[in-house]
């Protein structure tokens, strides 16, 4: 793998796809003309870092979508995260797991997207879960001094630089089920797919069920654009049977990386990751 700078984005997630950034980078191959398709585009960190012209960015989670929005259109700036995260990271650090839940209590109600950042930069592991009442519900991460001045100008840094990435280009974040994305693709186009994990993180269960992963492989198989699909192909306990039953059509390259499943490094898991491309 080449070696690169990798643009981090200012949300996190289970599954992002920071560590393979330059393998996927490696084999997306192609038209700098076409449009960039993103069905599940989550933290955006592979936008990011292909940094393509023109993009349509998908993602059911409304709030991610709000705050990239608010990002490219100037209505959220490093400056007003700044004083957000700055405020509310004071009373943080003085009243701890209390003042995390009343923010949280706080966001299930107004929705807005700098109590989400709030909630994903301080909240176990920087998950993203919700009830099925749409309510989320990611415990805090116990570290009431979260936000110490390093983390914040770290997270104001990020949110400057996704908004740099995006200054000049057409790109559309929207928030909506993954269909919305395929249907004026091209064969210019490219789609980059990373679905919600099939058998393997538990968080997931009811997100994702077995028809939108076949729906998914129909509409991956029937569009003219290109698409690449990122997926485990198998860990040290199981294999992913879904990717060889319907993927297999495409062609794999494959790429080993490592989880970790709390702090110590004998907890070091090996994980192969795929990237089936159509053509
Ligand atoms: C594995 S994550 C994507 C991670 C992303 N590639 C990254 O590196 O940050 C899957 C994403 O799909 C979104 N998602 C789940 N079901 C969806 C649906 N039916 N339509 C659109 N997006 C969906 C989730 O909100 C989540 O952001």
């Amino acid at each position: 793998m080449q070696e690169t700078k990798i643009i981090v984005p200012p949300i996190k997630c289970q599954g992002i796809k920071t560590k393979i950034v330059p393998f996927i980078k490696e084999h997306v191959i192609r038209d700098e003309e076409g449009l960039w398709i993103e069905p599940f585009v989550g933290t955006g960190v592979v936008a990011f870092n292909i940094a393509p012209k023109r993009a349509l960015l998908v993602d059911k989670n409304q709030y991610i979508i709000g705050l990239y929005h608010g990002i490219q259109n100037g209505s959220i700036t490093s400056r007003m995260v700044r004083e957000f995260l700055e405020h509310h990271g004071a009373i943080l650090e003085q009243r701890g797991a209390d003042y995390y839940r009343e923010m949280r209590d706080a966001f299930n109600q107004n929705g807005d997207p700098l109590y989400f950042l709030f909630l994903n930069r301080s909240d176990f592991n920087g998950m993203i879960r919700f009830n099925r009442h749409g309510q989320f519900n990611v415990p805090f991460c116990q570290k009431p001094n979260r936000f110490s001045k390093a983390y914040v100008t770290k997270i104001c840094n990020q949110v400057d630089k996704v908004g740099d990435v995006m200054r000049d280009k057409d790109w559309t974040f929207k928030y909506g089920s993954w269909k919305d994305a395929f249907s004026s693709a091209s064969e210019s186009d490219y789609i980059y797919l990373d679905p919600p994990y099939i058998g393997r993180d538990t968080s997931y269960v009811g997100e994702w069920p077995e028809e939108d992963a076949i729906a998914l492989v129909n509409y991956s198989k029937a569009t003219p654009a290109n698409v690449c699909l990122s997926m485990w192909r198998e860990n040290e306990f199981r294999r992913n049977d879904h990717l060889y039953e319907h993927w297999s059509d495409f062609k794999w390259y494959e790429c080993k990386h490592f989880y970790h499943i709390g702090a110590k490094e004998s907890n070091r898991h090996p994980m192969m990751e795929v990237l089936a491309i159509k053509r």
